[in-house]
């Protein structure tokens, strides 16, 4: 079948899917990373500070597991000399496929790496930094977005730095900061990247090794939870900003933390964990977990459950094709067709017909939000993720009849489009919100699937709550 994802990058990591597992320290372990590879997905083990008899057991549990293609990450501007030339030794040992390198860009250590025929993948936060780390010889690089979970290398959000940093490289560039599903894929391959690198919502997941407190924070948690602090500060270079959700330390109700004394507020294992540090609550660890740095991405809100790593990506995988699958033939006229019988076929052509219409939509919201004035592009990548999601679910139910989805893209695309002028696009773009929502509502009481059902009720409110959004808009 073909692979719609498939990119270069995916050649040089080894993987079925540019879709990667960021290298956190502490939380991506062998379990998590094997659960990606499985799936088709790149992962990195997190092992910054971790002692060398802990990087060669988890490189080979990964190995164990049937993965061999992964990748090591380090942060060595946080790590002792020593303990550094000690992992590095370890890697190249080890021959690990690919080392992830993260805050500075070491010239003679990525020289080294390369030389001993490690691939070496650096993120970088900057268009600079991306430069300096394909001169040092860096295979690909990772570019973060402020939007980012964790440490956080520049302030450019992910867009803008995408659109500076791409032409400026010729290796492969993937994009991290913020991402979540399948729409942000898309986004993020249309603006040049080869593929996409996720924190955050893997950490929600039962494979990964954050502490179930980090996972449920993550889930109940809004966008607007997240901010970016420089309180969390032991064990790191001064003046790094790390991406976290508000708590206690954030809001100054534990002290200073420049004022120079140290308070454990946990255990891993005999190692006291103080309050300040930048480590995050893990499964190894007992304490204060409200008080520590509870990492999350800006993609937060849209993470709302704990769900496998291999079902997370196998997700996205369908929502990103769904919304990169382009064939322009004019097949799904938008006009009002009534719904056939409830037999198989009939409701086969009734889906295939909706996930035409909704990957147009979808289609349309994605180009329309990169030039949409600011105060608009949040309501129109609400609407551009809704549209993914309901392609995901389209494509699942036609699936789940034993029917193969198309990937036809109705000529409302086109159309929509053509027109130039916004709030007559947005005009446009609802009339096909109504024609679906019409298609629904003949739809929904002949579908006997309960399951299916609800689904499609589901999208039904989400498109008469949309359509009220923008026909507010256009009022205004
Ligand atoms: C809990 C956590 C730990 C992280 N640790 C590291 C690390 O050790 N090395 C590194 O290169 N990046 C680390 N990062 C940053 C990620 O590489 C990546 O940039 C980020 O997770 C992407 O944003 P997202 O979380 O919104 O997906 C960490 C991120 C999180 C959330």
């Amino acid at each position: 079948m073909t692979n719609l994802l498939h990119r270069p990058v995916c050649e040089l990591l080894g993987c079925r899917y540019p879709l990667v597992l960021a290298g956190m320290g502490g939380v991506a372990r062998a379990e998590l990373v094997t659960a990606v590879g499985r799936a088709g997905g790149f992962g990195f083990l997190g092992m910054v500070r971790e002692p060398v008899a802990r990087i060669r057991a988890e490189v080979e549990a990964v190995r164990a597991a049937g993965v061999s293609r992964f990748g090591v990450n380090l942060i060595p501007a946080g790590t002792e000399p020593a303990l550094l030339e000690a992992q590095i030794e370890t890697l190249i040992a080890l021959a690990v496929p690919v080392v992830g390198l993260f805050w500075d860009v070491p010239p003679a250590l990525i020289g080294r790496l390369r030389g001993a025929d490690l691939c070496v993948v650096c993120q970088v936060g900057s268009a600079d930094e991306a430069r300096a780390a394909e001169q040092a010889g860096a295979d690909a690089l990772i570019a973060q977005g402020v939007e980012a979970g964790g440490h956080v290398r520049g302030d450019q959000p992910l867009h803008t730095l995408l659109g500076e940093l791409v032409p400026a490289v010729s290796v492969p560039v993937l994009a991290a900061g913020g991402l979540a599903d399948g729409a942000d894929v898309a986004t993020v391959l249309a603006l040049g990247a080869q593929g996409a690198v996720f924190g955050t919502a893997l950490i929600a997941t039962p494979e990964s090794f954050a502490h179930p407190y980090h996972k449920q924070r993550l889930v109940t948690a809004k966008a607007a939870d997240t901010l970016l602090t420089e309180d969390f500060h032991i064990n790191w270079p001064p003046g790094a900003k790390v991406r976290v959700l508000a708590n206690s330390v954030t809001r100054g109700e534990r002290g200073d933390p420049y004022a120079g004394t140290r308070t454990v507020i946990g255990d891993e294992e005999g190692r006291p964990i103080y309050l300040f540090s930048t480590d995050s609550p893990l499964r190894s660890m007992t304490g204060d977990f409200e008080a520590m740095a509870l990492y999350a991405g800006t993609g937060v809100g849209r993470i709302d459950a704990i769900v496998a790593a291999g079902e997370r990506l196998a997700r996205i995988v369908v929502e990103t094709e769904a919304l990169l699958a382009v064939d322009a033939s004019p097949t799904a006229e938008l006009g009002a067709q009534g719904v056939g019988q409830a037999g198989r076929d009939e409701l086969l052509a009734a889906l295939e017909a909706l996930l035409e219409a909704e990957r147009a939509g979808a289609r349309v919201a994605l180009h329309t939000a990169k030039h949409a004035p600011a105060e608009l592009v949040p309501l129109v990548r609400a609407i551009q993720q809704d549209e993914a999601r309901w392609c995901a679910v389209l494509t699942q139910a036609i699936q789940g009849l034993g029917g193969t989805p198309s990937r036809r893209t109705g000529d409302f695309y086109v159309k929509a489009m053509a027109i130039e002028e916004l709030p007559a696009r947005l005009a446009f773009l609802n009339r096909g919100q109504r024609w679906v929502v019409r298609r629904l509502q003949a739809l929904l009481p002949r579908v006997g699937d309960a399951r299916l059902q609800t689904e499609l009720a589901a999208m039904l409110d989400a498109h008469e709550h949309n359509i009220a959004r923008v026909a507010t808009v256009l009022e205004a």
